[in-house]
């Protein structure tokens, strides 16, 4: 989290966690580091144990009435809760509480606009939060917040703008809609400029405080080409480097992943994770001495899934100074790794790492002959689309030979989608090629 703004004015919250049983201590922790990332001065944490929520104030009238005495014996200026709350919940909780009140989702949307770097990313955010806000209109104690500009889960738009006039909101979405486009196309030329020049993208993603920006400071400083107008213009958060035995690589660092993440908000956190999607090679950093690694591993893996992020993935076991685990790599198939064991920290491991990742790459990007009969022209706009063509001519008969560099499985996936004879297509077959023509062969037979 080292890389979160610090706000200038942290806000005296008191946090509210609601479960069934007694508030496991790591759910508890991660709260109150979320909370601590937008910028709280935690008070108090109040845990409410709890069958089913109440529809009028979520937790028992009783308790709303206690939390109310800590609100004013403690001056918090904000209450955060740990749970969706419906917009009549959170109106309801601060006529009570006489202060503002804002659930799981604010907090989440308020941490992703003080993280979303770029321009793609803060209009995203923008768009999220006003979506959110909009159902909240009509509220109860932040009906006059005219002066306190940009509190927690206020920042973006401002909220007692929103309050003014509805139809504001409406234009506003509107233009950043139409933002939004004109920075995607702007996105997806750079992108092919980058796939041109068939440069790999390693995206580094993982739970929140698995270590990935301070593994993408190690990387990148080690970079000659760390102060590259291009990229460094682009985004901070993303560099060009050289990578030994690969060549030139982009590397990019995103946003934390947290549990429970609500639906409507995995569309705001995919616009921080654009890269992830485009990714070559998928860094997920794990740290290794979590006592909650395995859920957080597969909290990351599942919204990846839903985002449809389809790249390879290298495990990268963080924090080993601190788990015990002796630096190493562990392999799924041979010469294809599927864990690096690493501290960030110490340093051990790192060059374990630069292994890995080449070997890694090694297999991600090859070069294909193809030769492809004058009927099969989709394969060709398909490849021209994702700009892997390096060369293409026609022969006498007509056909047409293309040299192509591109991951041996999205040319797999591109030729059974469209149907096409594997074998009639490949001309001078890679070993690669033949592997998967084997495979290809063996689930038709
Ligand atoms: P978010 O920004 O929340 O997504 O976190 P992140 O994954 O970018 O983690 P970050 O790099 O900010 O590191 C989180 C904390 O773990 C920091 O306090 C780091 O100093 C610490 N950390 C990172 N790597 C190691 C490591 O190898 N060993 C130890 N002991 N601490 C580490």
């Amino acid at each position: 989290m080292e890389n979160f703004e610090q706000r200038q004015h942290s806000e005296r919250a008191i946090l509210v966690s609601v479960s069934v049983q007694l508030l496991d201590d790591l759910d508890a922790e991660e709260f109150r580091l979320l909370a601590q990332s937008a910028g709280a001065e935690i008070l108090e944490h109040v845990s409410v144990q709890r069958q089913k929520p109440d529809p009028k104030f979520f937790i028992g009238s009783g308790k709303v009435e206690e939390i109310a005495e800590l609100v004013r014996a403690l001056d918090a200026e904000l209450v955060i809760f740990d749970h969706s709350l419906s917009p009549a919940q959170e109106r309801n909780l601060e006529k009570v509480l006489k202060c503002r009140v804002i659930d799981r989702t604010g907090l989440i949307l308020d941490i992703f606009a003080l993280r979303a770097r770029t321009h793609e990313g803060k209009l995203q955010v923008e768009l999220a939060q006003l979506k959110h806000l909009s159902t909240r209109l009509i509220r109860g104690f932040t009906g006059n917040l005219e002066q306190q500009k940009g509190g927690i889960g206020l920042r973006g738009p401002g909220e007692s703008q929103l309050e003014t006039d509805r139809r504001l909101i409406r234009v506003r979405i509107t233009q950043l809609k139409d933002k939004l486009i004109k920075v995607q196309q702007t996105r997806l030329q750079g992108r092919a400029a980058r796939q041109k020049a068939a440069i790999p993208t390693i995206s580094l993603v993982g739970y929140t405080n698995a270590g990935k920006s301070t593994l993408f400071n190690i990387l990148a400083k080690s970079d000659v080409y760390a102060a590259d107008q291009l990229f460094a213009t682009l985004d901070p958060t993303l560099r060009r480097l050289e990578w030994d035995g690969i060549g030139t690589v982009v590397l990019a660092d995103t946003v934390g992943f947290v549990r429970n993440l609500q639906h409507d908000l995995v569309e705001s956190f995919k616009a921080t994770l654009e890269e992830t999607l485009e990714a070559t090679l998928l860094l997920h950093v794990v740290d290794s001495s979590s006592p909650n690694m395995p859920e957080q591993i597969e909290a990351v893996e599942s919204v990846l899934k839903e985002i449809g992020a389809d790249a390879p993935i290298l495990h990268v076991y963080n924090k080993i100074d601190l788990s015990g685990d002796t630096a190493k790599i562990t392999y799924k198939a041979p010469e294809l790794p599927d864990r690096v064991y690493l501290s960030a920290h110490s340093g051990q491991g790192l060059d374990l790492l630069g292994q890995a990742v080449q070997q890694c790459l090694m297999g991600q990007l090859q070069q294909f002959d193809l030769v492809l009969k004058p009927a099969y022209g989709k394969l060709r706009t398909q490849l021209y689309t994702l700009n892997v063509i390096q060369s293409e001519h026609y022969d006498d008969e007509g056909d047409l030979h293309l040299s192509v560099c591109i991951a041996p499985h999205k040319l797999e996936q591109l030729i059974k989608q469209a149907h096409l004879p594997l074998d009639e297509i490949v001309g001078a077959k890679s070993f690669l090629f033949h592997r998967v023509l084997e495979e290809f062969e063996s689930k038709q037979e």
